[in-house]
Parts: structure tokens; C-alpha cells; sequence
């Protein structure tokens, strides 16, 4: 399928499933995936580690601020897919702990941070033929994408997703502990004052709780040839 060099925005809740979906995309169109969450992950997993974020929240926002100015955070497109390294280190297994989970959401709510990943992005973005995934894509960073998707699903089938990807990474969850995490972060992610979740006017609901990654394919193959032809 012929598909032009246009930018698709994925937004939605957490755990909905948005970077598989990217991915998938991705391989099946050459397409470059951009995956922003991973970006606020490691902003958080470098500010943990620099000792920024003291009983699991408070964060020192002044030097946080201050180190953004020198921080080299960046994807790495392979073979293997996109990884997302701080300087040389390719941080892909720890942002996804749930230590970083619980704190993200926090850090993802200052603006020189939001300020900081969107610069990321729209370099990234520059040349067009890219599917970028997170909460706020088709909102702010990417307001004219020419295809913008918004996913949910149901909370359950999100958590016992989650739950089944952290097992997979050999990392230690129970339901309950992913569930509230997902709603906890739903809630500040939708209710926090810059570029707060939410669905842009012109994006497509996309509830994927019943559908397969195939199902998905069709789904999006249909609305490209809907929009562009074959
Ligand atoms: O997609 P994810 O779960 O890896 O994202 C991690 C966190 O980053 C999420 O809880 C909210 C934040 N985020 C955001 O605020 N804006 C984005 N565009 C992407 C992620």
C-alpha cells in the first residue's frame, strides 16, 4: 500500500496499547516511530538518579531545570527498532520500571520539561513520514498531524496488558499496584494545566479492547485509503 509522507499522532490513555500500535505502523509503512512517553521516562529516570525527586514526588524543579540545558536525551533507529538512550547509555529497560511509572507523571507536568521533549519531537519531525505516540501529539506538539488517532480501552484489559509487558521484562507488579498506577496517571495526565490530555477535535476514536493487532492494521489501512487512496 502506498502510503505519503504524512505525520500520524497516536494520543490516548495509558497502557491503550499507542506504541505497539506506532510500531507496528511503523514497520509496515517505513515509517519512524517516535515514541514521547519514552522521552518524559527518561527525563524522570535522570532526575531520580541525579537525586531531583525526594518521598516519590516532590521534585527539585530548579536543577531539574537547569541540567534540561545540557541533557542529551535522543532515540537511536536500528535494526532492532527505536531506543532511547541518556548520553551513550541505552536506558530502554529502567524508564519502564514501575519506580519511574509513579513518578512521570509529576515530572510530565512542568512546562520546561514539556518545553524540553517537544523540541525533541518536532526535530524528529522535521521530515515528515513519522507516527509519533503519547497524550498530546495531536494537541500541541503536532497540531496540523494529517492523521491523528486517540486510544482507549477498557481499564482491566490495559492493566492485564501492562502487567503481562512488565512480566515479560522480567520486572515484578501485581494487578492491583498497575491499575492504580494507570488511573492515577490518567488522572494527572488529563488534569494538569499544559497540554493536558485530552482527544483533538479532529482525531479518530480508536477503542481497541476487542480488536488484535491485525484487526488494528485493517483499521488504519482502511482510514489511509479512505483519506489517500490505494
Ligand atoms: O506513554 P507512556 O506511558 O510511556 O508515558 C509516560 C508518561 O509520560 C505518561 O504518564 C504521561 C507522560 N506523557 C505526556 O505527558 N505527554 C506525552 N506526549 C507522552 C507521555
Amino acid at each position: 500500500m502506498n502510503v505519503p509522507d504524512i505525520i500520524i499522532a497516536i494520543d490516548g490513555y495509558s497502557s491503550t496499547g499507542k506504541s505497539s500500535f506506532a510500531k507496528q505502523i511503523a514497520k509496515e509503512f517505513s515509517f519512524l516511530y517516535l515514541d514521547s512517553g519514552a522521552l518524559y521516562r527518561a527525563v524522570t529516570l535522570f532526575a531520580m538518579r541525579s537525586g531531583m525527586v525526594s518521598d516519590g514526588k516532590t521534585i527539585d524543579t530548579a536543577r531539574l531545570s537547569e541540567a534540561l540545558g545540557t541533557l542529551d536525551i535522543h532515540f537511536e533507529h536500528g535494526e532492532g527498532g527505536s531506543h532511547t538512550f541518556i548520553g551513550d547509555e541505552c536506558v530502554d529497560v529502567p524508564i519502564r520500571s514501575i519506580e519511574v511509572s509513579s513518578v512521570v507523571s509529576p515530572v510530565a507536568v512542568l512546562p520546561e520539561v514539556r518545553e524540553y521533549v517537544d523540541r525533541i519531537l518536532v526535530e524528529y519531525g522535521r521530515a515528515g513520514r513519522v507516527v509519533m505516540d503519547g497524550r498530546d501529539i495531536g494537541t500541541t506538539v503536532f497540531p496540523d498531524a494529517d492523521i491523528k488517532i486517540f486510544m482507549v480501552a477498557d481499564d482491566k484489559v490495559r492493566a492485564e496488558r501492562r502487567l503481562k509487558e512488565m512480566k515479560a521484562a522480567g520486572q515484578d507488579a501485581d494487578f492491583e499496584t498497575v491499575i492504580e498506577n494507570l488511573k492515577s496517571r490518567d488522572y494527572i495526565d488529563s488534569h494538569r494545566e499544559t497540554s493536558p490530555l485530552r482527544q483533538a477535535d479532529d482525531a479518530v476514536v480508536l477503542d481497541n479492547t476487542h480488536m488484535t493487532p491485525e484487526d488494528q492494521m485493517e483499521w488504519i489501512k482502511d482510514l489511509i485509503r479512505s483519506r489517500y487512496g490505494d
